[in-house]
């Protein structure tokens, strides 16, 4: 979702604005722009479209030490041109990019802007107005921005220029991310550290609430009472080759490829000097203390915690719910006695799962979140975080998060299992390695899943995934990637509940792609298969091996029952991607989506 950089310091601010853009390209926006600072003024250069557009926009002779930038993903007023940040206030003194959503703008509007004549659709635009009305009136700049955000009700990250003050930026933080990244004679501002990476790895996390002023040789935090706040940087553990693409076309199939090196990691990660798996002592007696777990996510997140339901129930004997985060906030089911949550989030920044989170924070309970990101907001205000060791994620569409989840998951309900005596018949260190080595040889596959998508789903409008038991939650988490990436329509369904309706969208040649990797389901789901081929639909069997038969089109290598969606989702994740690339598809920027979904 939106992005936010900016720079302040001794070198041109313009390219290194515009490569921050680029690395926050994969969150997701539908335009992009910036605005420098020199002695002349302001200059703001935006566009509709991609960074590729805005830079050759740009002029090239206008120099600046100090500029914002911003990609929008829009949420007030259609994309356009007129509508991308910065914005700039009526006398174009001020000038800001925002991300996140104002609740309360239109109230604004009328108590503070009545016969202000406003530029664009955005409720990003009334901040900006607001702040130059309130110098107007007399008040000193930081007065009239730390007044303004005090009036803000919903969420923001900002940056804001002044163009009487050319040596500070203006920058403010309320449940959406922002970061200030620290250097020598220079500062900066972004909303994840990827985006500055370029420059420094040394990041001061921003808490709500806060505003900070930020110039070329110093970093003041303040509340929003004006109290300054001590912090101290910590270093971004990011290698700047993680977010190349180096040579491959494109990111989402890089991190299919990692997958096999993801899992070895985790295990490494997860063990103690002895081998043995091992979690905090406070999260398993967490687990000891509650009478249900409650999972909270969104997206491809979510569809791990179905799957993770399943490891924890199975393995560790405690009863699970998952939940849907963006439902759960507003609909919070009847709560068990001693509920304990678990926030899965690969970027750690979900809106709609942090919303829970602050809730139930506020009633008491415990919570852990599952992160690929260290030090996101989820990971903060969680009583205990378990990372994925995933590396970033950079592709909308995620692949080897998801993977990485049901490790983790995995090796949670193993660990809190045995602290609760109860003995696996598995040994998951070795189950894991054989994961990693089965994830290899689908990878391998590549030529084989792109003929599958080239068979199946070259014309196809629409497309339907079964499964039985958990094979149910993969074909989900398969229909979402093939439906985020390659605009085809495309469902998940329990292989028993077709009858019930969904067999009525079935036409000749319909393609139906099931799993069949679990033995007490195989008859269940070829029986569903017959169902649907006599009706004239196109069936695409992937089972596990020991349960082929010859009408299978793909088996999968051997790995242990309870961890089959760890591989079984690989042909999945293979075939949307060649789909979509058949169909010309934008595979790591889709339309419409963003990685981080940092808006409830
Ligand atoms: C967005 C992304 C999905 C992701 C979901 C949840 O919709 O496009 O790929 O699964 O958000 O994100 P999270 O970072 O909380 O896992």
């Amino acid at each position: 979702m939106c992005g936010i950089v900016g720079y302040i310091g001794q070198q041109d601010s313009k390219e290194i604005l515009l490569k921050g853009l680029e690395k926050l390209e994969y969150r997701g926006y539908d335009s992009a722009g910036i605005a420098v600072m020199n002695n002349e003024g302001i200059h703001v250069f935006k566009e509709k479209g991609r960074i590729a557009t805005l830079r050759d926009a740009v002029n090239q002779d206008v120099a600046a030490n100090a500029g914002i930038g911003h990609t929008r993903w829009a949420t007030h007023g259609v994309p356009s041109k007129v509508n991308a940040h910065p914005h700039q206030s009526n006398s174009s003194r001020f000038t800001l990019v925002h991300n996140g959503v104002i609740e309360n703008y239109s109230i604004l509007k009328n108590e503070f802007l009545q016969g202000v004549e406003l530029k664009s659709d955005t409720d990003t635009e009334i901040i900006v107005q607001v702040i130059d009305k309130f110098v107007s009136e007399g008040l000193e700049v930081e007065e009239a921005f730390r007044k303004t955000l005090a009036l803000l009700k919903g969420s923001y990250a900002i940056a804001l220029l002044d163009e009487l003050n050319k040596e500070t930026i203006y920058v403010a933080k309320n449940k959406s991310p922002l970061l200030v990244g620290l250097g020598e004679n220079f500062n900066v501002v972004a909303s994840d550290a990827m985006a500055m990476l370029q420059v420094t790895d040394q990041y001061v996390e921003l808490m709500d609430k806060e505003m900070v002023i930020v110039t070329e040789e110093s970093v003041t935090i303040k509340t929003l009472d004006g109290n300054v706040v001590e912090r101290a940087p910590y270093t971004a553990e990011l290698d700047a080759s993680d977010i190349e693409k180096g040579t491959y076309p494109h990111y989402m199939l890089k991190e299919i490829d990692e997958q096999p090196l993801v899992m070895r990691k985790i295990i490494q990660k997860y063990q103690d000097e002895n081998g043995k798996l091992t979690i905090d002592q406070d999260i398993l007696q967490s687990f000891d203390e509650a009478d249900r777990v409650y999972i909270i996510a969104a997206g491809t997140s979510y569809h791990a915690g179905l799957v993770g339901k399943q490891f924890i129930e199975k393995m560790a004997n405690i009863p699970v719910e998952v939940h849907v985060a963006s439902e759960f906030s507003y609909n919070m089911p009847l709560l068990s006695a001693k509920p304990l949550f678990i926030f899965i989030s690969q970027s750690g920044e979900t809106a709609d799962s942090r919303a829970v989170l602050v809730q139930v924070k506020e009633l008491g309970y415990k919570a852990l979140t599952i992160t690929n990101v260290q030090g996101s907001t989820l990971s903060r205000e969680a009583d205990f975080t378990l990372l994925l060791h995933a590396g970033p994620e950079i592709a909308v569409a995620s692949t080897k998060a998801y993977t990485a989840q049901l490790a983790v998951l995995a090796i949670l309900a193993a660990v809190t299992a045995e602290s609760r005596g109860i003995e696996l018949d598995f040994d998951l260190v070795k189950e894991l390695g054989i994961v990693a080595n089965g994830m290899e040889v689908l990878c391998d596959a590549k030529e084989e899943m792109e003929e599958i998508a080239r068979e199946y789903l070259s014309t196809t409008r629409n497309c339907f995934f079964i499964g039985r038991a958990v094979d149910f939650y993969v074909g989900l988490e398969g229909s979402l990637k093939l439906k985020e990436i390659s605009y085809i329509q495309a469902e998940g369904f329990a292989g028993g509940e077709l009858k019930h309706g969904t067999i009525a969208l079935i036409e000749n040649g319909t393609p139906v792609i099931a799993l069949a990797t679990q033995e007490h389901v195989n008859l269940g789901i070829r029986g569903n298969v017959k169902e649907v081929a006599a009706r004239g639909a196109n069936p695409c069997i992937i089972s596990m091996k020991g349960l082929e038969t010859e009408e299978d089109r793909y088996v999968l290598p051997l790995v242990h029952e309870a961890l089959t969606p760890l591989v079984s989702v690989i042909p999945l994740q293979l075939i949307s991607y060649y789909a979509a690339l058949h169909r010309d598809c934008d595979v790591d920027k889709p339309r419409n989506l963003a990685k981080s979904v940092t808006v409830e």
